[in-house]
């Protein structure tokens, strides 16, 4: 697939339910068009992982497949945005997940439209990935990471050229999500259903959710992507 940076991607919200995945298609449209994917279940994952005090007010929440506080969310996300990588635009990952991020977003993107310095001034593409339930169990089950580059595998879909062991960061062995436990996998859906799935709807009701079918294969979901991403530029 050849590179494709003629224009600025500007900002891009990825929804979907866990599982559908936003990880892999940010990462890829990442490298297609050089802007960095701000994904709120990484960068909490690393609070956690440092031990800071937001990593330890999500710790337990994140464990039990719920959300975090807006408040903690929404700070977060204001300082990975203000930093000089996400001027020529970001792909979130993760975020808004409810009604108060959506809203807290538009304030701020509103506010960045009158901002001259500001050189990704637009209102983002919203693109949103649709599953089948059964396939996002699948892969939610069967996904591994690796923890020193970030990769993500699926034992059914994606396996790594040798059992359990990263392609790219060489024996360094995959890791099983804390929150990819059967126990905590339910939570999650319930908490996409009853606080997410607003946010879609409140998108489509404002003619900015652009659906693809996250069901085909990886290389296909990413097609659909960048034709969105083309033709939004056109
Ligand atoms: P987060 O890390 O955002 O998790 P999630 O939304 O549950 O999404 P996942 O990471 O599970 O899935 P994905 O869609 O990225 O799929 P992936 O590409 O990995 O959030 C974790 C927690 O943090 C939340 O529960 C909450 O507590 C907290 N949090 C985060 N953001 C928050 C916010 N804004 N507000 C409050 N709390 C927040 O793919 C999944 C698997 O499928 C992989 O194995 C992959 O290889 C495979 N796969 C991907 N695409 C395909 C394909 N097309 N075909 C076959 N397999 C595929």
């Amino acid at each position: 697939m050849t590179q494709e940076t003629s224009h600025d991607a500007g900002p891009l919200v990825l929804l979907g339910p866990p599982g559908a995945g936003k990880g892999t298609q940010a990462k890829r449209i990442m490298a297609r068009f050089q802007i960095p994917q701000v994904s709120t279940g990484d960068l909490l994952r690393e609070n956690v992982a440092r031990g800071t005090e937001l990593g330890l007010a999500a710790k337990s929440v994140m464990a039990r497949g719920e959300l975090v506080s807006d408040d903690l969310v929404c700070t977060m996300v204001q300082q990975r945005l203000m930093q000089p990588d996400c001027r020529r635009g970001y792909v979130l990952d993760g975020f808004p997940r409810t009604a108060a991020q959506a809203g807290w977003l538009d304030a701020l993107l509103e506010h960045e439209l009158f901002d001259n310095s500001r050189p990704t001034r637009a209102w983002p593409i919203v693109i949103s990935l649709d599953v089948d339930y059964n396939q996002l169990l699948l892969r939610i089950t069967g996904r591994r990471s690796c923890p020193t580059c970030g990769r993500i595998y699926n034992v059914h879909f994606q396996p790594p050229r040798v059992d359990e062991l990263c392609d790219l960061a060489h024996a360094t062995r995959l890791v099983t999500r804390n929150d990819d436990r059967l126990e905590v996998i339910q939570p999650r859906l319930t908490a996409y259903q009853e606080q997410t799935r607003p946010v879609a709807d409140y998108y489509a009701h404002t003619g900015r959710l652009v659906s693809v079918n996250g069901d085909l294969p990886v290389d296909d979901v990413s097609d659909q992507i960048y034709r969105v991403l083309d033709d939004h530029h056109a």
